[in-house]
């Protein structure tokens, strides 16, 4: 009798440990580990197959979900025959740049056969993320979604959806991405165009030999479900649009928004948005259509349309079998810049934040693209520019080279010289009609590895001034280390006297990449509060490749909680 009481109460007294300690550990943040394995895979696309890098084989790669506040432990084993890094694209990495992964910028490349173990923290972020490669073109098959569920204990300032679904936007090609760009740096032409945009790398109906696997994203009548889309595409802006279904604007890059209503989005490479839709049409199917936003003029560009299905559940059979085409969308001219426009003019924070006001870093920064004169020694098909040229990009005329012995976070950590200089220009040292007819005597940048020196703690305002050199064009400029406040944006020469007074301190919305309209400028605003070398890029591609980027080293501030850790043991070397 007695010896049953007892076990009862061990039973009882167990239990109940159990329920503390599960929701304990239900409150505590996570640690997530996981394996990256980088290797060539099959994939058949658009009636052909190529060998792409993928992670772990999947393509797109495997989707990470953490909570705000958790960490994630990432080994990436590189068992593909290109250098590779991975870049966790728009988490802050307060004091951990050395898990950035930038190539060259925070880490060596990761060699063939070697591996490196990613850890970080994601701190006051929610929403959607993605990862990629960064280094070389290797992100256009390397890539895959960071979801960020709201703090646990804590949920969305909008209700529960009833589904979540994940849309990474993307380009193919009927190639290997690294012989595409390889081959536009040998011609110093532009890189081919690519064959296919893609959802969740299917390029869906409108392609050849693509219907079979064109995405199905479900529906119900009456729910309402999250739909998160990011573009991973590697040179191009795309507009999304749904059938007859409007989409309210909740969130973009982890960074939650007052929301608004609209029948189209537009994002730039590197951008997410979150958007809710409603089941509120009649039971049947709709595409869900990624089309280009091609705002240079006399560019080549991709002009096709990618699609997945919105199915709804209780759409009566006939309508889900074949021969019944789904209701296509109003998709916008590929060149409406003001629809673009329209859009991202419409971004609100949720309630009144923090924007700095006083500045203790005013820059002003043009980004654009250049053409380079061909060298005496180059024979003329290593000029294939327009007018024998070779194309380049800049910011403040300086067109960005990387190192190849150290990355700049290595050379900064360990006062390596002559990695780097940190005397980018503030502004441009020839100042001109930046969105007019620029003269041909200004086409051709510098080169350099420059950095801007920032202190701890200083508060930047930046003008992202685009030029109309060769072709004004929008470009999304990315910053990493950092989200930041787009105060303004606007449309010529960003002019203080008139142009502070649009300034937009109360509200204005936090990203990680803006975009810089065609012909235009946007003014971001940050507090330099993490320490390490933080890269700013045009997400375009084969911008970047041309040197449309530079980079910030922001000092330690005082003490280990404002230093950057030490380098994890396993950091590649070059
Ligand atoms: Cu999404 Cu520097 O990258």
């Amino acid at each position: 009798m007695e010896g049953l009481s007892n076990i009862t109460f061990t039973i009882v007294l167990g239990l109940l440990m159990l329920l503390v300690a599960s929701s304990v550990s239900l409150a505590e943040p996570q640690t997530h580990y996981h394996e990256f394995v980088l290797q060539a895979t099959p994939v058949k696309r658009l009636c052909m197959t190529q060998n792409a890098i993928t992670v772990n084989g999947m393509f797109p790669g495997p989707t990470l979900e953490a909570n705000n506040g958790d960490t994630l432990v990432i080994k990436v084993i590189n068992k593909c025959q290109y250098n590779a890094t991975i870049h966790w694209h728009g988490i802050r990495q307060i004091r951990t740049g050395w898990a950035d992964g930038p190539e060259f910028v925070t880490q060596c490349p990761i060699r063939p056969g070697d591996s490196y173990t990613y850890r970080y923290t994601v701190q006051g972020q929610e929403g959607t993320l993605w990862w990629h490669a960064h280094s070389s073109w290797l992100r256009a098959t390397v890539y895959g979604a960071l979801i960020i569920h709201p703090k646990e204990g804590s949920s969305y300032p909008f209700p529960k959806p009833k589904r979540e679904t994940t849309l990474l936007l993307a380009e193919w090609w009927n190639a290997n991405p690294i012989d595409v760009i390889r081959e536009a740096i040998q011609t110093g032409g532009a890189p081919n165009i690519s064959d296919a945009y893609t959802i969740n790398s299917q390029p869906g109906d409108l392609y050849n030999c693509s219907s079979q696997d064109t995405v199905i994203v479900p529906i119900d009548s009456g729910e309402t479900n999250l739909i998160r889309v990011i573009n991973a595409g590697m040179n191009q802006e795309l507009f999304f649009t749904i059938a007859n279904h409007m989409m309210t604007v909740v969130g973009a890059d982890a960074s939650y928004l007052k929301p608004f209503t609209t029948n189209v989005i537009m994002l730039g490479p590197g951008q997410t948005t979150d958007v809710l839709i409603t089941g509120d049409q009649p039971p049947s199917r709709y595409y869900i259509a990624g089309s280009p936003y091609q705002s240079a003029q006399n560019a080549p560009f991709d002009n096709t349309t990618t699609t997945a299905i919105l199915e709804y559940k209780s759409a009566p059979c006939p309508v889900k079998g074949l021969g019944v085409k789904p209701v296509m969308p109003t998709i916008p001219a590929f060149n409406d810049t003001n629809t673009a426009m329209t859009f991202t003019q419409s971004f609100r924070s949720p309630q009144q934040v923090e924007v700095p006001t006083e500045i203790d870093e005013n820059l002003f920064i043009t980004v654009g693209l250049g053409l380079n004169n061909c060298p005496p020694n180059f024979p003329s098909s290593r000029c294939q520019g327009p007018s024998g040229t070779r194309f380049t990009s800049s910011m403040n005329n300086v067109s960005f080279v990387l190192p190849s012995n150290f990355s700049l976070l290595q050379a900064h950590h360990q006062g390596i010289p002559r990695v780097f200089t940190t005397d980018f220009p503030e502004k441009p040292l020839v100042q001109f009609d930046y969105t007019g007819n620029v003269s041909q005597s200004l086409f051709q940048p510098l080169s350099g590895t420059k950095l801007y020196r920032l202190k701890f703690g200083s508060r930047v305002q930046i003008v992202l001034q685009g030029t109309s050199i060769v072709t004004p064009e929008n470009h999304p400029i990315h910053l990493h280390g950092y989200d930041f406040y787009i105060i303004a944006q606007g449309f010529g020469n960003f002019d203080p006297k008139k142009d502070t007074a649009k300034f937009n301190l109360v509200d204005p919305p936090l990203r990680n990449t803006a975009s810089v309209p065609v012909n235009g400028w946007s003014v971001i605003r940050f507090v330099a509060d993490n320490p390490g070398v933080w890269i700013m890029h045009c997400h375009l591609d084969a911008h970047i490749s041309w040197g449309l980027a530079m980079a910030f080293l922001v000092e330690n501030g005082i003490g280990i909680m404002e230093s950057i850790e030490e380098p994890p043991p396993d950091l590649p070397v070059c």
